[in-house]
């Protein structure tokens, strides 16, 4: 058997630009991902097919429309594959969160199947087959913590130092990400290409979260907020418990906060824990996670 673990991720900078005739945005944005992992089993079959177990496994389809079925399909037709697959997925991204936990699925099954049919394709080869299955997956492939343009798929790996501590709001009610994406068009009628991010890129160099703080951004956060309301509090209390500033990970709901060191992210983490537990905060569960986190890793295991 061969397990694959792929990290979630967090967009630290989001920059959205004009719909190209697919309905896909420019975007300019930086992933990082974070210490919360998807993991990937997968054993020999005769078909191709998958279980879901874990966090909000009821909510991830078992069919074709499956990131990691769609993954092993791919990559089985590339490469003139016959063989099948038992894939089992154990959840721990939340679903429809902004934090890729699909497209972990996906890349962690493309990993898997190379591994186990050994079909023996570059991390190259396979984050092209990564962006047939989505904008984000090819990160997923990469880890770490990068630059995407295009759809969010043409990737530049960006230099970091340390270690950086975030403190993660999530929500069990997921988003539509092409429902954020409408809102935002409703809202921006003429959008201009945007340029990265350069304040951000240079504050990852230096590893000082302060100047990180001050840099982190998200063009879909007021189209997410119009939507779901109640983030503006998760937002707010983030802050007021000490952390150097807070965003909306992606199309939302995740929210991520940044703190200052590896202390006042616990801090901060026990804070927003005592306010959800009081009912006083909206939201499912509150993480402490470092980034960057390093992509892909393969164990293999004798059954
Ligand atoms: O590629 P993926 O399936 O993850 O994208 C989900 C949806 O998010 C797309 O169908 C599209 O509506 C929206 N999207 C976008 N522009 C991007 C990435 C995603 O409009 N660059």
């Amino acid at each position: 058997m061969i397990s694959v673990r792929v990290p979630g991720k967090i967009n630290i900078a989001l920059r959205v630009g004009p719909a190209a005739g697919d309905g896909y945005h420019s975007l300019a944005t930086v992933f990082q991902a974070v210490s919360l992992h998807e993991r990937v089993d997968a054993e020999p079959a005769n078909e191709i097919g998958v279980s879901v177990r874990g966090l909000h496994a009821e909510l991830v389809p078992t069919d074709g429309r499956n990131l990691a079925v769609r993954a092993a399909r791919l990559l089985a037709d590339a490469t003139g594959t016959a063989a099948g697959v038992r894939l089992r997925i154990t959840k721990r991204v939340p679903t429809a969160g902004g934090m890729g936990g699909g497209s972990a699925d996906g890349a962690a099954a493309l990993v898997a199947c190379d591994r186990l049919w050994g079909t023996g394709l570059s991390r190259e080869e396979l984050g092209e087959l990564a962006a047939e299955l989505g904008a984000d997956v090819p990160f997923a492939i990469m880890g770490h913590t990068a630059l995407g343009v295009g759809r969010g798929h043409l990737l530049s790996p960006v230099m970091t130092r340390g270690t950086f501590h975030w403190v993660l709001v999530l929500s069990d009610a997921g988003m539509s990400t092409p429902e954020v994406f409408r809102e935002w068009d409703a809202h921006n009628p003429s959008p201009r290409e945007p340029g990265p991010p350069t304040d951000l890129l240079e504050a990852l160099v230096t590893g000082d979260a302060r100047r990180l703080g001050r840099t982190l951004e998200n063009d879909l956060e007021e189209a997410s907020l119009r939507l779901r309301p109640e983030l503006d509090q998760v937002l707010a209390a983030a802050r007021g418990a000490g952390a150097l500033a807070a965003i909306v990970s992606g199309s939302g709901p995740t929210v991520a906060a940044l703190a200052a060191d590896e202390q006042d992210a616990r801090g901060i983490a026990a804070r927003l824990r005592e306010e959800l537990s009081q009912g006083r905060l909206p939201g499912s569960r509150v993480l402490q996670l470092t980034g960057p986190a390093p992509g892909p890793r393969v164990l293999e295991r004798i059954t």
